[in-house]
């Protein structure tokens, strides 16, 4: 495939009015973005241009039936200061596999990473130097047809925006309250795709867990409201005994990269791990008897994020002090120094951006 990207830089970047060590995440974008058109039944038109809004028509067909796609992935640096990107591969795969579930075109994975190279590469100077900031990627596709018939678009735009955090989106240990009403995914539905319904669906549990002094939910398997899926955007683990457990991956939560990562990590570290349907009532049972350890959530936003507490149906599971959690803290600190290139990138996870 030849890959041209044409290239609009801005002369003066937003960069000089930003302190990069206080900026929340999904906040504020970098000065660029990346776009490609599909027309025609193939991808054209490559370029990078200033950030600037997406002209539409009122009857797009994404703003009525939200065929729309995306991927959440980081740039970070090297210890001397060299962009990287991790886990690139994993989320182009991602991205077609929503895709192929939205009925949406695939990007071939050089167009994916080829676009995404040259964004951070204009970008570098976003990436924050902190130890815990990061440039968050976000790759997208929408329907550009206008129309109002349901049916999938024939005209796509992929977008790549950039958003620099200056650190994980949950500063804090959380608390999480099991959902026995509302539901994420179904089996047979869409809540393996990275696709905006999923997350607009999830906005009510998440509030009405928040009001009642929650940070989320963790949503479980309908209708028997047993089999634990994931927490708001976050992959569950749990460490019962010396075994490091999380769900299994059958159609209902997200293939999560950060846990995929994790648990090649946890396997090399010679942690005994179980990759399958996780109850609650165990959960529960666990901490009865003394073995639940430690909860964490996983995923690229949060990196790791340490459970304090979960309740189920008003039964309080404190979890012990996250200075008693090591698992997940160690697993973030190993994560970290592959992409610094402290620890041996064994599983080529990053990718060095030059110019
Ligand atoms: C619903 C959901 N689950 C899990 C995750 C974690 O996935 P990843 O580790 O690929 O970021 C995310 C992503 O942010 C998510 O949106």
């Amino acid at each position: 495939m030849n890959i041209e990207i044409a290239v609009n830089q801005i002369e003066k970047s937003a960069l000089a009015h930003l302190d990069l060590n206080d900026v929340s995440f999904g906040t504020t974008f970098s000065d660029h973005m990346f776009i490609a058109d599909y027309l025609d039944g193939r991808w054209q038109d490559f370029r990078i241009t200033p950030i600037e809004p997406i002209p539409m028509h009122p009857g797009n067909a994404v703003l009525h039936y939200s065929q729309t796609i995306f991927e959440g992935m980081k740039a970070l640096r090297r210890k001397d200061g060299t962009p990287v990107l991790l886990r690139a591969d994993a989320h182009a795969q991602r991205l077609n596999k929503s895709a192929q579930r939205m009925c949406m075109p695939e990007i071939p994975q050089e167009l994916f990473l080829a676009g995404l190279r040259r964004l951070v590469d204009i970008e570098r100077n976003w990436i924050p130097h902190s130890e815990w900031g990061f440039l968050y990627l976000r790759p997208y596709m929408i329907a550009m047809d206008d129309s109002l018939y349901p049916i999938p678009s024939k005209k796509y735009k992929f977008v790549i925006i950039t958003s620099p955090s200056s650190s994980p989106i949950y500063g804090k240990p959380v608390r999480l309250i099991t959902e026995s009403f509302y539901v994420r995914a179904v089996k047979g539905g869409i809540g393996e795709a990275k696709s905006g319904g999923n997350y607009s669906a999830s906005y009510l549990p998440a509030a009405e867990a928040k009001e009642i002094g929650f940070d989320q939910m963790i949503y479980l398997e309908s209708p028997d409201f047993k089999v634990i899926q994931e927490a708001g955007t976050m992959n569950l683990f749990f460490v019962i005994g010396n075994k490091v457990v999380t769900p299994s991956t059958t159609g209902t939560i997200l293939r999560g990269i950060t846990r995929s990562s994790f648990l090649t990590l946890l396997e090399d570290n010679g942690i005994k791990t179980e990759v399958r349907d996780i109850t609650i009532d165990e959960v529960v049972q666990a901490y009865e008897t003394g073995n639940l350890k430690e909860a964490f959530g996983a995923g690229t936003a949060a990196v790791v994020s340490p459970v304090a507490e979960i309740v189920h149906n008003g039964f309080v599971m404190s979890l012990p002090p996250i200075s008693e959690q090591k698992i997940g803290a160690s697993l973030k600190a190993d994560l970290a120094a592959i992409c610094r290139g402290e620890k041996k990138d064994k599983w080529g996870w990053t990718v060095e951006v030059h110019s």
